[in-house]
């Protein structure tokens, strides 16, 4: 959608919400509130010429962090819906978007294959998704620990020491997903009460392997959460006719205890919105308190009666629904098509760089992150240091170059995790610097020779 499209809908939305609003008497705005024009205008060319210091993450030249630019119609619905600012907390401050959160975290619940009963919401972020569904794991088996994988996200350990629960890390295998074997003797050694897996690591992008490690956990009579904040939308992929991604771990999510997944990651949504759900409604009774001060508009549930967070952006619900009105969650049309191009794009570079013969993948991508180092040239073996200093100058002059920039990102990678995929690499400092590259926009697909290019220059 050009600009001038997107100023053309926006028009009419906001029209449509000033008509509404005009129903009440006009009033005069309050002149503490007032402030001209031309001083509003230098505000915001300040602020504009401020918003340039940035990574331009719109573009396919941006493949560096986790960031994906919401779609238009994210944008306007959110704006839209900003003009009234309703607070999801309850439904006495944002009725019409309680509802349509109501309808989406359904079909959330539908593409992970959870049951119709299940319970969920939107949160503001995947950390505090992964906190609540942490907490409902410590309620639900109290004095019990907590395991994960090497590879999952920081904010398992740190929720875990917030919450009080013990933690126990789950060894990866070398290609950086949880380790079976090693998962097994934890769960008979310790007293776990929940197991954490991880589709799409946030460093290497690496799904765990659901469908084993969720038998195991039942086995041994712990609960499972899933955390899907990055990958979860891949889900959809593990549906098509030819899954171009290995369908397994995706297809036993269905079987988890809860999941959590980020619309602000894969989902084309601005910031602020995360989500979690709960095959066992029940845990709903672990929400239970009193509010003296909301909850009287209505006996339906409102959503601050089954989340931690109070006031939330209604805005982000509205821009969430919108997105799933005009994309459906399916695999073949809506989001199943953007997703493919994004790990379309993955496939394609990491072919790229293995059939170079000074590149080396980290591992084969199992979503669209692809980390990579480069080697010396000759036959010597790689020290780490040189392999960190040839990822710096990746990573630097990528950014740098004046004809053709690319901003990526890097990656700390352990003897653990690179000795067994290779063993020429000579250990002279504790660990290496790695580039690491997300594709997460479908524009990547059509990108990946210009990437190439790109980092060639700079080895
Ligand atoms: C797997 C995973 N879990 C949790 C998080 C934290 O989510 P948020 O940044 O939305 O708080 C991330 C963020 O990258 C992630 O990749």
């Amino acid at each position: 959608m050009d600009r001038h499209a997107l100023l053309q809908q926006l028009e009419v939305a906001l029209a449509a919400i000033a008509d509404w609003q005009a129903q009440w008497e006009p009033f005069r705005t309050d002149p503490t509130l007032e402030i001209s024009p031309e001083r509003t205008a230098a505000v915001l060319d300040q602020l504009t010429s401020r918003l340039r210091e940035n990574y331009p993450y719109h573009h396919p030249r941006y493949a560096g962090q986790m960031l994906k630019p919401p779609h238009p119609v994210a944008m306007l619905a959110y704006f839209a819906a900003m003009q009234i600012n309703p607070n999801n907390h309850a439904l006495d401050g944002g009725i019409a978007t309680s509802h349509l959160e109501r309808a989406v975290v359904p079909l959330l619940a539908q593409m992970f294959g959870f049951p119709a009963t299940h319970l969920g919401h939107l949160t503001s972020s995947g950390t505090i998704a992964n906190l609540e569904a942490l907490w409902v794991a410590r309620e639900s088996r109290p004095g019990t620990a907590i395991v994960a994988g090497e590879q999952a996200h920081y904010t398992h350990a740190r929720m875990c020491a917030l919450l009080g629960v013990p933690f126990v890390v789950a060894p990866c295998d070398a290609d950086g997903r949880m380790d079976v074997d090693a998962l097994r003797s934890l769960l008979a050694r310790e007293n776990i009460g929940t197991v954490v897996g991880t589709a799409g690591t946030t460093g290497l992008g690496m799904v765990d392997p659901l469908h084993e490690i969720i038998p195991l956990a039942r086995e041994a009579g712990a609960r499972v959460h899933v955390d899907a904040a990055y990958g979860g939308f891949f889900t959809l992929l593990a549906h098509q006719a030819s899954p171009p991604v290995d369908p397994e771990p995706f297809l036993a999510i269905a079987e988890a205890d809860s999941v959590v997944v980020d619309p602000h990651k894969h989902g084309l949504q601005p910031y602020g919105c995360g989500a979690v759900l709960f095959r066992d409604p029940a845990v709903g009774r672990f929400y239970a308190h009193n509010s003296p001060y909301t909850y009287f508009t209505s006996a339906e549930l409102h959503l601050g009666e089954i989340s931690l967070e109070c006031s939330r952006a209604g805005a982000a619900a509205a821009a969430f629904w919108a997105t799933l009105q005009a994309f459906p969650l399916e695999p073949e049309r809506g989001f199943g098509p953007i997703l493919a191009r994004c790990r379309a794009a993955a496939v394609e570079w990491a072919a790229r760089l293995q059939a170079h013969p000074r590149f080396r993948l980290v591992t084969q991508p199992d979503l669209d992150i692809v980390n990579f180092y480069a080697v010396p040239d000759g036959d010597a073996p790689p020290t780490a240091s040189a392999i960190s200093a040839l990822s710096e100058r990746i990573f630097r002059g990528a950014e740098h170059d004046l004809q053709e920039p690319v901003y990526l990102a890097k990656l700390k990678a352990s003897p653990q995790q690179l000795a067994a995929r290779d063993p020429s690499i000579i250990w002279d400092t504790p660990d290496v610097t790695v580039v690491r590259s997300v594709l997460m926009k479908p524009e990547h697909a059509d990108w990946v020779d210009r990437l190439q290019r790109a980092i060639e220059r700079h080895i």
